[in-house]
């Protein structure tokens, strides 16, 4: 009989003569919840007042080591014992305390390790501090703890990026002991017996001192206040990192503040939002079931979205069979997916002994008879009703019973294409956004005949290619791209009645989006818009203000951004600059149209921007094309750059609060009542007090 004894639920104690195995057992990913925060409390106190263990070695149970603080209790009252105190009656431990990790030891969970006074990692071990993706800060000691042991740089370079550290650097950068392999608890036993031995050496974190960098500190707060002035955490990272030359007390001190602080924010409510939210979109009845094999590809389109979706296939293993209608398409299909498979290997994505294998999985062919024996095909050719039409009919002929036909349409319906098979239970929308290797936003339409499984395995479909997969219903543009075509007006609105197109996007850069939306249409190409506009002119609403006529202007000459060199902005000096012409032509459009342009605050241009943004996605989630509040909210932070820290447009709703929001759009309507018309939803809510969370 094993001699173990229960700390509690969660903690328990093993006895192996004068070593003690300490086993941390709280799935999925063992969190230091409270309960774990306590038993391992305990479980050091138990042993230090016993007296009779010479060694203690803690791991963890099943598939990963600890993945950090319980992010589910942030936000909570915080319960005792607080995590850095429990490292500290670690660290104080008189028995020496060893610890084993593998799998992923991030955030807290490596925080415990680094409190323990030997570290082994199992060999694909990864380590990381990954509190600055939550809004936060490493809390619990790892400002002060990785600095003695790895440096300042690394720690800087650790916390502020969030990366994951591989075993073999850790153990170079001195974050781990040893790499060993094995079973945990197996590698914890033979470890601590090392102790006893002597051939594994023991000593405090605390007690070593941080090598001196006030270069690295110095400089990494300049960068931060002149590129991320407007985030909270990075900023207190430098501060407690810099406190790791005071005594353990002093700079933990300085630690706990920082994060008491940063959790404070409303910024860590919004990345805790998205950290659940990337999650939540696929954890729902439509995702989950029986699937259908994805063993085999089919893309039809070699342009970029084609090329790019076939390029995200392959890097995550999935043979593809591209079909184009022409030599020279196929060559160009070839030469972008080369393009960015070698791109992948630069950026480290791929291992450059891995790039011939990758692309010897690609099939070019001219014949879509080729597609006989593909699971699923994706179509992503011009946004023509009748050509998408002629190809579904074809695939129909073709593809073998059970694959499933896939179109990339942007907003066509899907249940006109799935009408033009004999099986629409097997059509449905993949809606990839470019660059499709990179953006990891995938729109998953269901028709209306779209079957269960075929819809599951969209969702399969995007977990494998590491793509956040979220369902939508038919309608024109589905959730991005209705709400987008909604609320990219307001921009337009701006200009035309008095701001600048630059002082436009510098607020809404202020506001958090990497670009604004200028910079984005000229990154774009201006001329798809112009196309849009142009194809949609007969059903433009007469009682609607066009919100083309400068965009329409720039276009005439010529002019479709950066590819052109010229757009909003000029291209050749590198960094943009204003286009002067631009203001001419909007100073003759307001002529034209008798427009006195007035100014505008920068805060008043956002407030009209996302009071726009949140009308049109409270209709998408009151008409049900987005199941709820969150999956809006994951569309634009995946796909359309919207700032990570602000949860996405719904979850910053409710900072707002729907009374206020129905406030100002009952005051723009007083200028344009077409445009600006409060959403049934949102009255409700104003009304009765709920949130957009309620919803969730
Ligand atoms: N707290 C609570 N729940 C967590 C969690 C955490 N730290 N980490 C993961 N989970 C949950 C997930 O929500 C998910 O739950 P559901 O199954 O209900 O959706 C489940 O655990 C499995 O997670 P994943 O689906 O993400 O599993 P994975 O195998 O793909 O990835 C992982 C595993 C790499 C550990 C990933 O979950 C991850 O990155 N977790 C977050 C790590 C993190 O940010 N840690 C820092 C926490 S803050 C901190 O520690 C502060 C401090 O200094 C004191």
């Amino acid at each position: 009989m094993a001699d173990i004894h229960q700390v509690n639920d969660l903690i328990s104690i093993e006895r192996e003569g004068d070593i003690a195995l300490i086993c941390i057992d709280n799935p999925p990913v063992n969190a230091t919840g409270q309960p774990v925060r306590e038993g391992l409390q305990q479980a050091i106190e138990k042993l230090n007042a016993e007296g009779n263990a010479k060694v203690a070695a803690i791991y963890a149970a099943g598939r990963t080591f600890v993945a950090g603080a319980d992010i589910k209790e942030f936000g909570k009252p915080p319960k005792v014992p607080a995590l850095p105190d429990v490292f500290n009656v670690i660290e104080d431990s008189t028995v020496p305390v060893i610890c084993v990790m593998h799998g992923t030891a991030l955030g807290g969970g490596l925080e415990l390790g680094l409190s323990c006074h030997a570290r082994i990692g199992i060999e694909g071990l990864r380590v990381g501090l990954p509190e600055i993706n939550l809004g936060l800060l490493p809390g619990a000691g790892g400002t002060q703890r990785v600095p003695r042991l790895a440096g300042i740089p690394m720690a800087l370079d650790m916390s502020l990026s969030g990366r994951m550290v591989d075993a073999k650097e850790a153990l170079e950068k001195g974050l781990i002991d040893r790499l060993d392999q094995g079973d945990p608890r197996d590698v914890a036993l033979k470890a601590a017996q090392d102790v006893l031995d002597g051939t594994l050496q023991t000593r405090r974190t605390c007690d070593l001192e941080t090598p001196k960098d006030d270069t690295a500190l110095d400089e990494t707060a300049a960068m931060l206040r002149k590129k991320q002035a407007h985030m909270f955490s990075p900023h207190k990272i430098v501060e407690a990192v810099r406190a790791s030359y005071l005594p353990r007390a002093e700079g933990l001190a300085i630690e706990r503040q920082a994060f008491i602080d940063s959790m404070d924010t409303p910024q860590r409510a919004g990345m805790i939002h998205a950290f659940f939210g990337e999650r939540a979109v696929s954890n729902i009845p439509e995702a989950k079931g029986d699937t259908r094999p994805l063993d085999r590809i089919g893309v039809i389109g070699g342009g970029t979205m084609g090329s790019g979706i076939a390029t995200s296939c392959l890097l995550a293993g999935i043979p593809v069979t591209l079909v184009e209608v022409a030599q020279d398409g196929l060559d160009r299909g070839i030469a972008t997916i080369t393009k960015n498979i070698d791109g992948a290997v630069s950026r480290g994505k791929l291992a450059g002994d891995k790039r011939d294998a990758v692309l010897g999985m690609l099939t070019p062919t001219l014949a879509m008879e080729d597609l006989a024996d593909v699971d699923l095909v994706i179509e992503a050719v011009f946004e023509q009703m009748d050509v998408k039409r002629d190809i579904f009919g074809k695939l129909d002929s073709i593809c073998k019973p059970g694959a499933i036909l896939a179109s990339n349409t942007s907003y066509l319906d899907i249940n006109e294409i799935a009408a033009c098979t004999k099986r629409p239970a097997d059509v449905l929308g993949l809606h990839f956004f470019s660059p499709a290797h990179v953006m990891r936003l995938l729109e998953i339409v269901q028709g209306a005949e779209t079957a269960p499984d075929v819809l599951a395995t969209g969702f399969a479909l995007a977990k494998k290619l590491k793509k956040v997969g979220v369902l939508a219903q038919v309608c024109d543009g589905f959730i991005g791209n209705r709400i987008l075509a909604h609320y990219s007006k307001v921009a337009s609105y701006l200009v035309l009645d008095g701001a600048s197109p630059q002082q436009v996007d510098d607020a809404l850069e202020g506001f958090g989006f990497a670009m604004g939306p200028h910079k984005v249409g000229d990154l774009a190409g201006l001329d798809i818009g112009w196309m849009t506009r142009k194809r949609k002119a007969d059903d433009r609403d007469p009682a609607e203000r066009y919100a083309g006529d400068v965009a329409d202007r720039i276009c005439e000459n010529g002019w479709f951004g950066r590819k052109t060199g010229k757009g909003y902005y000029l291209y050749d000096s590198g960094a943009p600059v204003p286009n002067p012409e631009v203001a001419t032509i909007i100073d003759e459009v307001r002529a034209d149209k008798g427009i006195t342009p007035r100014t505008f605050a920068d805060e008043d241009i956002i407030d009209r921007y996302m009071t726009a943004m949140i009308s049109e996605a409270a209709r998408v989630v009151e008409d049900g094309t987005a199941k709820r509040p969150v999956d809006v909210d994951m569309v634009f932070l995946f796909g359309y750059g919207f700032p990570r820290f602000r949860g996405g447009p719904l979850h910053y709703a409710d900072s707002i609060g729907a009374a206020e929001l129905v406030a100002r759009i009952e005051a723009y309507a007083k200028e344009d009542p077409h445009y600006w018309q409060v959403p049934p939803i949102l009255a409700r809510m104003a009304k009765d007090g709920s949130t957009f969370a309620d919803l969730n």
